[in-house]
């Protein structure tokens, strides 16, 4: 075997305009990576360039994705090139699979500077499907504007980047391997761990295992069943709950991860969660939930498929956070919502006195309030759910969170949410996607409803359907100006606030990897009528927006492409 040290070298490369970070990170199709001389490469090499080479020789980063279609494949490439610019200590999980909550955990425990998640979220995966880059920084969390925006700036005149060629990792055993570089004094190391232990461990110190043992699988315990949708968390869910808490083999399904999800969106809604949702149905199960590709989301069903609103479920989680052991030892120090989040949260965090901050879409805006000791509970209405032991959304986090609930209260799902709106009153939510519109259209629209929204003679206009009517109390495109840093950012979709509350909301997604996706969020507050189907209550609203944003002759669409 040769044992001469391994070579680096620099290969020069021609740069890309389309490579911006978007809501979470760049995501592409596959294709695009595939077919675009060093299009990966660039890429990488404009985060490795991004961080001070002070702050880079030597250091220890954190390497891991979902396992969709490429994941490995890029890793390879990533190791190389972290070699060739000067990280002193890689750490990997198994296979290179990792949840996205369970990368943030490890990127905290080892110090890390920071970390890449290769990770479409709930995009669908393979050849054909969708393929992204995250950057995480020091604290675990995705990576602030300034930085996407440092690494775009280099992507758009990188020349060259470096790599050593020669450097062949084994991501298939576990333990530690050592390469000797060219002119490097000390050998580069990169570290294979298992995927679960460190998160496993960072939960058992958050819940009480004991309890939640018993009471999913002591006597009387309850049924549950998780869909992994063939997502990174299916390993996750079988060593937590099917080994560790004693839940029965058919609690889990679809928890071997596949590089294409089994052709579905992994995505844990009432639309793509097929499987679970019709097991959930004839009332076998009295909770169920569901997760997306990489793990930071979740859905929660109660018995019949009894359906929590995302905004729910964090009120819900907020307005009972002492049933979780580490919140009765850290205490409460704020709640926070994304936006287009229903204000359902507000009202907990104004009965308990607890202070509520309003970010926009993207989880990355948790983590400076987190990191400022500010922040203990977020959510969005994106199925997205977290607590501050880390710095992403944490989908499985979520369900414990949820059955550490239901194992105080002792009631079913369903009876905890009609409690809460008995005592809170109740947000009715929806969000309509119309995915793959042009894009021009639906920037057209969004431009020619803010130039409305911005006429005085908008604010006090009234809309009236049927015998409702709504009168326009605020119009404005959000911004938010960070309590931590001051950072201001703008441009973070269009609201329009009505007299009793109701809020319209439009935005463009952040997370498409072509075309364009309009998203209509619906938010209406009842105290009384409590019980009554979501699509129903808010129909008065949903026409209100159609009509205002004549979204669907601008698309030629007849309706939205999802509802959730
Ligand atoms: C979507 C969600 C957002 C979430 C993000 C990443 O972003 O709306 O809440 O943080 O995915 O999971 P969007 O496509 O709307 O920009
Ligand atoms: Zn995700």
């Amino acid at each position: 075997m040769d044992n001469s040290p391994l070579q680096v070298v620099t290969v020069p490369t021609a740069p890309y305009p389309d490579q911006r970070p978007g809501t979470s990170g760049l995501r592409k199709k596959v294709y695009v990576f595939q077919s675009r001389r060093n299009y990966l490469h660039n890429f990488i090499q404009s985060i490795f360039s991004s961080i001070d080479l002070r702050d880079r020789q030597g250091s220890t980063m954190v390497v891991g994705g979902d396992g969709r279609f490429f994941n490995q494949a890029a890793i390879e490439v990533i190791v190389q090139m972290a070699a060739a610019n000067g990280v002193g200590r890689l750490v990997i999980g198994h296979h290179g699979i990792m949840s996205t909550p369970a990368i943030s955990c490890v990127i905290r425990k080892y110090k890390a500077i920071g970390g890449i998640i290769l990770t479409a979220s709930h995009n669908p995966g393979g050849p054909d499907g969708d393929f992204g880059i995250v950057f995480d920084t020091a604290n675990g969390g995705p990576a602030k504007e300034a930085v996407t925006n440092k690494i775009f700036q280099i992507s758009r005149t990188i020349e060259k980047f470096a790599l050593c060629p020669g450097l062949r990792v084994d991501l298939t055993t576990v333990g530690r391997q050592m390469f000797d570089l060219e002119n490097k004094f000390k050998p580069f190391t990169v570290e294979i761990v298992d995927s679960v232990e460190s998160y496993a461990n960072l939960l058992r110190n958050i819940f009480d295992f004991a309890a939640l043992k018993e009471f999913l699988s002591g006597k009387n315990h309850i049924r549950i069943r998780l869909d992994a949708m063939h997502g990174v968390v299916g390993p996750y869910v079988k060593r937590i709950f099917c080994e560790e808490l004693g839940c029965p083999a058919n609690s889990a399904i679809n928890c071997v991860p596949l590089e294409d999800f089994g052709g579905q969106h992994p995505d844990p809604n009432l639309i793509h969660a097929v499987d679970l949702v019709d097991s959930m149905r004839d009332g076998q199960y009295d909770f169920g939930a569901a997760f997306d590709g990489d793990g930071d989301r979740n859905m929660i069903l109660g018995k019949h498929g009894f359906f929590v609103s995302p905004s729910d479920s964090v009120a819900v989680i907020a307005a009972n956070i002492f049933c979780i052991p580490y919140f009765q030892q850290t205490g409460v120090r704020g709640f926070a919502r994304s936006m287009p989040t229903s204000t359902a949260l507000d009202r907990v965090a104004k009965a308990t006195k607890i202070e509520l901050y309003e970010t926009p879409t993207g989880t990355k805006f948790f983590g400076n309030l987190m990191d400022a000791g500010l922040l203990s509970l977020c959510g969005e209405e994106s199925f997205g759910t977290g607590g501050d032991h880390i710095r992403e959304k944490d989908g499985l986090w979520a369900v414990l969170a949820w059955l550490s609930i239901l194992a105080a209260r002792r009631q079913s799902v369903e009876d905890v949410l009609r409690e809460h709106w008995l005592k809170y009153g109740r947000n009715y939510f929806t969000r309509f996607d119309y995915e793959d519109v042009e894009i021009d259209a639906a920037c057209e629209m969004m431009e020619d409803l803010e130039i409305m929204m911005a006429d005085k003679a908008f604010v006090k206009q009234r809309f009236a359907v049927g015998d409702k009517i709504y009168q326009v109390d605020k119009a404005d495109n959000f911004e938010y100006a960070d309590p931590v840093d001051g950072t201001i950012t703008r441009n973070q979709g269009l609201r329009i606030i009505f007299s009793d509350g109701s809020r319209i909301i439009y935005r463009l997604s952040g997370t498409r990897s072509e075309g364009a996706t309009v998203r209509i969020y619906l938010d209406s507050y009842e105290r009384e009528d409590i019980f009554q189907d979501t699509q129903v209550m808010l129909a008065p609203l949903a026409t209100i927006a159609l009509k205002i944003s004549q979204l669907h002759q601008r698309t030629d669409r007849s309706g939205p492409s999802v509802i959730t």
